[in-house]
C-alpha cells in the first residue's frame, strides 16, 4: 500500500494563487501514484481562532479532531503557503497552534512557498522550516519556491517546463524522505 501524506494549503484568502500550486502538486502526485493524499484547504474547515489546544480543549472543534487524526496517520507533510508580511499566514499558524506537541514527529516536511514578487517567499520558507522543527518534523533540504506566481501559472494554471522539472525533483526528494523516515515508525 502507498504511503499516506497530508498536503496543506496554508492560506484562507479568497481567490488565493497558492491553491494553483497546491493543486498542481496534487495532480502530479496522483499521476505518478506517489502517495495517497489527504488534501487540507484551510479555508474549507471550520476552525475558530485558537481558544485552547486540542489536548486541553473541553469541546474540540470537529474538523480539528478529524485533521489531527489524518496528520497523525500521515508519513509526511507537504505545505504550500504564500508569503504574507515577510512570514507565513496567520491562519496556518492558528491551525498549527491547535495541534498537539510533536504533531509532526518522524514526518518529513516539504515546503513550497509562493509570492507575486521575485523571491518566491524565501522568508516564509525559512520561518516555516523552523516552525516544522518545533512541531517535531524534519524539514527536507529541497524546496519549491514559486516567484511571480501569476506569471508562472498564467491563465491555464499550468507552469512551464522549468518549473515542472523543479517540482519533480522536489517531490522525488520528499518521497525519498517519506520512505526513509517511515522505517522509524514501522
Ligand atoms: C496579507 C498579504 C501580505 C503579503 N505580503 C507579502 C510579502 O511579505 N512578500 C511577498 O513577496 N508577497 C506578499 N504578498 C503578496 C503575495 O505574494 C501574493 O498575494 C501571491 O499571489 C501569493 O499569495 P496568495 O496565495 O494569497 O495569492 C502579500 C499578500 C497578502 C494578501
Amino acid at each position: 500500500m502507498k504511503n499516506r501524506i497530508t498536503l496543506i494549503l496554508g492560506t484562507t484568502r479568497q481567490h488565493n494563487e497558492s491553491q494553483k500550486v497546491a493543486r498542481y502538486l496534487l495532480e502530479k502526485i496522483e499521476a505518478a501514484q506517489l502517495f495517497e493524499v489527504d488534501y487540507l484547504d484551510l479555508a474549507q474547515i471550520d476552525l475558530p481562532l485558537l481558544d485552547e489546544r486540542l489536548t486541553h480543549h473541553p469541546q474540540p472543534p470537529r474538523d480539528l479532531v478529524i485533521w489531527n487524526e489524518k496528520i497523525g496517520q500521515a508519513r509526511g507533510i507537504l505545505i504550500v503557503a504564500p508569503e504574507y508580511k515577510g512570514s507565513y499566514p496567520g491562519s496556518l499558524k492558528n491551525f498549527f497552534d491547535f495541534l498537539p506537541q510533536g504533531a509532526f514527529r518522524y514526518k518529513p516536511v516539504g515546503v513550497s512557498t509562493v509570492s507575486s514578487g521575485a523571491y518566491g517567499g524565501v522568508n516564509c520558507l525559512a520561518q516555516l522550516r523552523l516552525l516544522a522543527l518545533s512541531m517535531g518534523g524534519l524539514p527536507i533540504p529541497d524546496d519549491l519556491r514559486v516567484p511571480q506566481v501569476t506569471v508562472q501559472f498564467g491563465e491555464q494554471d499550468q507552469p512551464g517546463e522549468n518549473f515542472a522539472t523543479k517540482a519533480d525533483k522536489f517531490l522525488h526528494e520528499f518521497a525519498g524522505y517519506v520512505k526513509a523516515l517511515s522505517r522509524l515508525i514501522e
